[in-house]
């Protein structure tokens, strides 16, 4: 039998950094509005030319040379994006042709928010059944090139940026202690309009997209925030239950958490429902904004640079997003 262990992580963000107040010359908004409500300070857009395969392009090339492993020792991309470079086919074909690669397996993987930890589940499946030994999973997002960036979209625009974070896992023996304990997906697609871009679509009575849609503003993100806020703690603290429960732990087992960051709010009521100490939680969201699938990656990164992830210690992970989707993990460091 194996089990999968993460080798190392890897994150790039550009550099442009774009602030509360700048956003409030492109639309009616507050600094005060959007830290209250979400703790975000700032976030990065990136320059008109990059794409999202060159945010995972970077964040795979730290994560593979932290791992010190070949790149061709790569089986499987596992890309997890809501923002690919194109409608088809997924990006992870780019970046394996940026990687310098070819004739491996490349995924792609649409659960937005909860991408990363079903990408993470997806590679794991695999690794378990023995069918690849190394596979680099990848989650990145262009946001600021997607969204309504005028007051008709703020509750949206003020919230997502963009970047990418990457991780290498490896198969090793279900004895080592740093393996990926277990995963735990779920959706309900009962609520899939309250957090979704509409167009283009097969779904609109005739061509996926036209002037009209475009006019109205269809292929922007639509979201019911408060829906999503209040599902988003419910089902965090409830799929972090199934995964202790499943490996007969305990909350105090846990060394960090490292969350999906949608809102520090949302994150902040999670860790106080479940009685968690504000200094195992590991919030990277003041500085990026919601980078959707990319967040864990970066946390993970960013928290190994802090020194707060450190080899051996027990960590988990939960995301929740549109669908609604949600997933955890629990590992091993
Ligand atoms: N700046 C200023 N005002 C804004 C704004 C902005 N960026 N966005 C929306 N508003 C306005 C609205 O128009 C509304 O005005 P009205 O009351 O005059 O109609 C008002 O602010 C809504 O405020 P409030 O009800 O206090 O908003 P909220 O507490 O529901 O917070 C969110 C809004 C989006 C921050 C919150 O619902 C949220 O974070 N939801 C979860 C979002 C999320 O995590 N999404 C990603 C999931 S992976």
């Amino acid at each position: 039998m194996f089990a999968s262990e993460i080798l190392s992580a890897g994150m790039y963000v550009p550099p442009g950094v774009v602030t509360n107040h700048d956003l409030s010359k492109l639309m009616d908004t507050t600094d005060e509005w959007i830290t209250q409500r979400s703790g975000i300070k700032e976030r990065r857009w990136v320059a008109p030319e990059v794409t999202t395969s060159d945010l995972a392009l970077k964040a795979a090339e730290e994560a593979i040379q932290k791992a010190g492993i070949a790149k061709e020792e790569i089986d499987l991309i596992v890309f997890a994006t809501l923002s690919p470079d194109h409608e088809f086919p997924g990006t992870g074909v780019f970046l394996q042709h940026k990687l310098g690669l070819a004739g491996c397996a490349s995924l792609d993987i649409r659960q937005a928010c909860s991408g990363f930890l079903y990408g993470l589940s997806v590679a794991d499946q695999f690794i378990k059944t023995g069918m690849y030994k190394t596979v680099l999973l990848v989650g990145a997002e262009i946001h600021s090139k997607g969204m309504d960036k005028t007051t008709r979209g703020r509750d949206v625009a003020v919230l997502f940026g963009d970047g990418a974070g990457a991780v290498v896992l490896r198969r090793t023996d279900v004895n080592n202690p740093s393996r990926i304990l277990s995963t735990h997906l779920h959706a309900e697609g009962a609520h899939a309009q309250e957090l979704w871009v509409q167009a283009p679509g097969m779904n609109l009575g005739g061509d996926r997209m036209t002037m009209a849609m475009i006019e109205e503003g269809m292929q922007y993100p639509k979201m019911n925030g408060k829906k999503v806020f209040t599902h988003a703690i419910r089902r965090m603290a409830e799929v972090l239950h199934e995964g202790l429960a499943q490996n007969n732990m305990k909350l105090d087992d846990i060394d960090l958490f490292l969350f999906h960051q949608a809102n520090l709010r949302i994150n902040e009521m999670v860790a106080q429902e479940l009685k968690i100490p504000a200094e195992k939680v590991f919030n990277t969201i003041q500085k990026y904004g919601n980078t959707t699938a990319a967040t864990i990656p970066i946390g993970m990164t960013e928290a190994v640079r802090a020194g707060q992830l450190k080899k051996g210690m027990m960590v988990a992970s939960a995301a929740f997003g549109s669908g609604f989707t949600w997933a955890s993990a629990i590992y091993r460091w």
